[in-house]
């Protein structure tokens, strides 16, 4: 393909890492991204022209990110501290936004309580960090024991059976059932971020559950620049607050493979692919 050229209030990134995000899996199954058409959301590298200086470490968020230089709004876009490793900040822009930007929709989170299912994966793991940083008691729901892994929280719970306590704040990865238990789970004053819906399931409410005292269900998309949102998740990560957890990681080659792991839930975290050559 021909090399991408900076526009006016652009970059030129040549890409080191990228991460895979289940929105890159369902953008190529849905054809949302056509066949033949670059794929990929999430990215770091290096500056090699644009308006940021030739040299600098950057990550950010681009469509077509799988490829070996990207062009992309500087607003869209962070500096990479030299302590962070360029690697880790590649798991940041879809994952680490949304959960950062869901969570501060929920208001403040200083002694509620944090649902976040699907607490396994990508958007999960960052929540429950960023949750648990911001003060909140957190409940990780993972699918299991295994799944659970790494999982810092202040319970960790297989499904959400065993959650009695009502929650003030629910992020909901995996839709179907458990969106719908998680919505019994809140509190009058409460709110559900729908941010995903791993589980291809429908959500059948029972009647009259969505009769009572005010809670929200609210639908969330990450939209606009998110260069200053990444540089908060940066100084989280470089102040070792906000680890990053890697579970599967390879080059660029192994896409099936990584696509499968993550497909077949045994990603605990993030899947990175390095860009070689
Ligand atoms: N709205 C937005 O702007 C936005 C931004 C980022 C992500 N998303 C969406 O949020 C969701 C989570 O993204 P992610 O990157 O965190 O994905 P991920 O790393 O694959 O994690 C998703 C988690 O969902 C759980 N899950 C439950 N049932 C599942 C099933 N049937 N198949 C696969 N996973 C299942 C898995 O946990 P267990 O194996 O422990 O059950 C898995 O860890 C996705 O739907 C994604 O498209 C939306």
């Amino acid at each position: 393909m021909a090399e991408p050229v900076a526009g006016d209030g652009e970059v030129l990134v040549d890409v080191r890492h990228v991460s895979l995000n289940y929105g890159d899996l369902n953008d190529a199954k849905s054809g949302r991204v056509p066949a033949g058409a670059v794929l990929g959301s999430d990215f770091a590298g290096v500056v090699v022209g644009g308006i940021l200086p030739a040299g600098a470490r950057v990550v950010g968020l681009a469509a077509g990110a799988f490829a070996g230089k990207v062009v992309v709004g500087a607003d869209s876009v962070a500096e990479v501290p030299a302590m962070v490793d360029l690697a880790q900040a590649a798991a940041l822009p879809v994952a680490g936004v949304a959960a950062l930007r869901a969570l501060r929709a929920g208001g403040s989170l200083l002694g509620r309580r944090v649902l976040v299912t699907g607490a396994s994966g990508g958007v999960g793991r960052f929540a429950v960090r960023l949750a648990g940083l911001a003060g909140a008691h957190v409940i990780a729901s993972v699918g299991s024991a295994a799944r659970g892994e790494g999982v810092v929280a202040d319970e960790v719970v297989v499904g959400l059976d065993g959650v009695h306590t009502p929650v003030d704040l629910v992020l909901d990865n995996v839709g179907g059932s458990q969106l719908v238990a998680a919505w019994g789970l809140l509190a009058p004053g409460g709110s559900l971020q729908s941010i995903g819906w791993t589980s291809g399931e429908p959500a059948v409410f029972p009647p009259y559950s969505t009769i009572g005292p005010a809670k929200s269900l609210t639908s969330f998309i990450n939209a606009g620049p998110v260069g200053s949102d990444l540089a908060d998740l940066l100084r989280l990560v470089e102040s070792g607050d906000l680890p990053v957890e890697i579970g599967w990681r390879g080059s660029l080659e192994s896409f099936a493979e990584a696509a499968a792991a993550l497909r077949g839930r045994r990603v605990n975290g993030k899947a990175i692919l390095d860009i070689t050559g």
